[in-house]
């Protein structure tokens, strides 16, 4: 689908954040400057977060606790390695609720991305994105005929 300006990108991430469950992952991949994080913004405030969503590159992975869910919001970019994965705690994030992953492509486990959504956006202008939607199928439902 393509995405006119910021706030349509928020839009579709306030439509995904109505679907989350516990246990699911959102795979946010593009380039520097896509609109991963955007997306991701638009997500954690659609559940309620009301503070800055920056990309957690340093950190790698910032929790948030929503009324109805706990969100954890990794950025790869910066791993050295795969197997740090284990260390930042995936298996408990998905445990107690919902991952969104910027850069899954550097060290979210593969065996998990055919049960992830899977979200990839390029830049067609310099307000215009273009998200390619992949994933399970009760997404369809929730994100409309574009998935
Ligand atoms: N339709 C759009 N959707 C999302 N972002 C847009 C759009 N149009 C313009 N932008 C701009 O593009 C930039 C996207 O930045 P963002 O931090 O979300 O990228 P990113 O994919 O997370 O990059 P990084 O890999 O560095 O974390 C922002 O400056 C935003 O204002
Ligand atoms: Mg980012």
């Amino acid at each position: 689908m393509t995405l006119n300006g910021e706030t349509a990108t928020e839009e579709l991430g306030a439509r995904i954040a109505r679907g989350l469950r516990t246990g699911d992952a959102v795979l946010l991949s593009g380039e520097l400057g896509a609109g991963k994080t955007v997306l991701a913004r638009g997500i954690l405030r659609a559940l309620g977060i009301a503070e800055n969503v920056p990309s957690p590159t340093f950190t790698l992975v910032q929790p948030y606790e929503t009324g109805a869910l706990t969100l954890h919001h990794f950025d790869l970019y910066r791993i050295e390695d795969a197997s740090e994965m284990t260390e930042l705690g995936l298996d408990d994030a998905l445990g107690q609720g919902a991952v969104l992953v910027e850069w899954p492509e550097r060290g979210f486990p593969s065996r998990l991305a055919g049960d992830a959504l899977r979200i990839a956006l390029t830049a067609t202008g310099t307000e215009t994105r273009e998200a390619r939607i992949a994933g399970p199928a009760h997404w369809r439902d929730i994100l409309g005929g574009g998935a």
